[in-house]
C-alpha cells in the first residue's frame, strides 16, 4: 500500500507519502436516496399519526385559530369531514377536544360530564358515524369546561384539589366511554388518576375502553396556542400539577405509577423539547409509547415558515422523524394529515 499504514480503521500511520484517504467511509450508505431509503432506521407513516382536533358549541361555520393558522374549531359537521379526510388518508387516530360556550362553564366542569354537552355529543356523532373505522380518542380534563380554566376542582384556598377532581374524571370517563370514546385521555396530572378512570371504566361496563395516560406531562409555554383554541380561561399556571421542565427522574416515577394503575397507552408531552425523557421511557415501557407534538411547536414551524426562515415540509418530517428515532410509536401532531399526504408518496417504503 503506497502512502504509508492503513490500520484497517481510519487511524493512520503518517509517512511522508500523500494520504490514501480513509478506509472507513460512512458516505457509502447516504450515495443516493435508494441507498438512503434502504438503511432508514426510522420510517413515518401516516397509521402511527393521531390528529388532535377542536369541536366548539355554538358556532355555525369552522372558525380559525389566530394562533394555530390551518387549523379550526370545528362545527359537527365539519369534525366529520376532518376526521372522514384524516382516515382516506391513514391516520392512525383522532383525539377530540371540545370547546363549549363561555356561558356553559362552572367551577366544577359540569359541561365536560353532560352527556350532550359538546364533546361528548361530537364524540357520538363521530362514533355514529364512523363506527370503528378510525380509533376515537377523547381528552378528558376539565380545563375546557371550567370557568377558572384550571384542570381540576378547586379547594376553599383555591389550590387544585386532586381527590375532588379524581371524582369528577371518574363520571367523565364513563360518560366519554357511553359515548363512544375507544380511547380516553387523561390530561389533567392528577395523583391516581389512571386508577380511578380504570376503575369506573371497569365497573360500568367498559372493560374495552383503553386508558391513553398523559404520563409525562411538563408545565410548558408551548401550550400557549391550545389555550387560545380552547378559549381557556386559565389565570395563573399549572406548576402544581404538571412536571417541572428541570426535572428527568420524575418521568420514570411517572411510568412506573401509571403502568401500576394499568395505563395500556403512555405519553410524553411535549415532545421535541423533551426526547431525552421520552427515550427514557421508551426504554423501560412495555406500552405503547405515545408523544404529543404540542400546539406551540406546531406554532413555531408555522411562523418561521411563514416568515420564509424555514423549509415547512421538511422540517415537519424532520421534526416527526426524531420524535419516532427517540422512541415514540404514536405521535399526537397537528400535522397528521398534512404529514400523511407528504408521506403518500412513499407509505410503506
Ligand atoms: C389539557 C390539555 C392541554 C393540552 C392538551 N390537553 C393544555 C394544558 O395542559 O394546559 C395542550 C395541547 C397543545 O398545546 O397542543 N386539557
Amino acid at each position: 500500500m503506497p502512502g504509508g499504514t492503513r490500520t484497517g480503521t481510519d487511524s493512520y500511520q503518517a509517512t511522508d507519502v500523500a494520504y490514501p484517504g480513509p478506509v472507513d467511509r460512512p458516505r457509502r450508505l447516504r450515495t443516493t436516496p435508494a441507498m438512503r431509503r434502504l438503511v432508514a432506521q426510522t420510517r413515518l407513516h401516516p397509521a402511527d399519526l393521531v390528529l388532535p382536533v377542536f369541536v366548539r358549541d355554538g358556532i355555525s361555520e369552522p372558525a380559525p385559530i389566530s394562533s394555530m393558522p390551518g387549523v379550526l374549531q370545528h362545527t359537527p359537521d365539519s369534525l366529520v369531514e376532518a376526521a372522514r379526510e384524516a382516515i382516506d388518508l391513514g391516520v392512525g387516530g383522532i383525539m377530540v377536544f371540545g370547546v363549549p360556550r363561555d356561558v356553559d362553564k362552572d367551577a366544577v366542569g359540569s359541561a365536560g360530564l353532560a352527556p350532550y354537552g359538546v364533546l361528548n355529543a361530537a364524540l357520538r356523532r363521530l362514533r355514529d358515524e364512523l363506527g370503528d373505522e378510525t380509533v376515537l380518542m377523547s381528552d378528558l380534563c376539565l380545563d375546557e369546561f371550567t370557568d377558572h380554566g384550571h384542570c381540576g376542582v378547586l379547594d376553599d384556598a383555591g389550590r387544585v384539589d386532586n381527590d375532588a377532581t379524581l371524582q369528577v374524571y371518574a363520571q367523565m370517563a364513563v360518560a366519554q366511554a357511553r359515548a363512544g370514546a375507544h380511547v380516553v385521555g387523561p390530561s389533567g396530572m392528577m395523583d391516581g388518576q389512571v386508577a380511578v378512570v380504570r376503575a369506573a371504566l371497569d365497573a360500568a361496563g367498559h372493560q374495552d375502553v383503553a386508558v391513553l395516560a398523559y404520563t409525562a406531562k411538563y408545565a410548558s409555554a408551548a401550550y400557549g396556542p391550545f389555550r387560545e383554541a380552547v378559549a381557556s380561561t386559565l389565570k395563573g399556571d399549572r406548576s402544581t400539577y404538571q412536571q417541572d421542565p428541570a426535572n428527568r427522574t420524575e418521568s420514570l416515577r411517572e411510568l412506573r405509577l401509571d403502568l401500576a394503575q394499568g395505563a395500556d397507552l403512555v405519553m410524553v408531552k411535549p415532545a421535541l423539547p423533551y426526547l431525552d425523557v421520552l427515550a427514557d421511557v421508551a426504554a423501560v415501557a412495555d406500552v405503547p409509547v405515545a408523544a404529543y407534538q404540542v400546539s406551540g411547536e406546531y406554532l413555531m414551524i408555522e411562523a418561521a415558515a411563514a416568515n420564509g426562515w424555514l423549509d415547512r415540509d421538511r422540517m415537519v418530517l424532520e421534526t416527526l422523524t426524531s420524535i419516532r428515532r427517540a422512541g415514540a410509536q404514536l405521535i399526537l401532531t397537528y400535522y397528521a394529515v398534512h404529514a400523511a399526504r407528504l408521506l403518500g408518496g412513499r407509505v410503506g417504503a
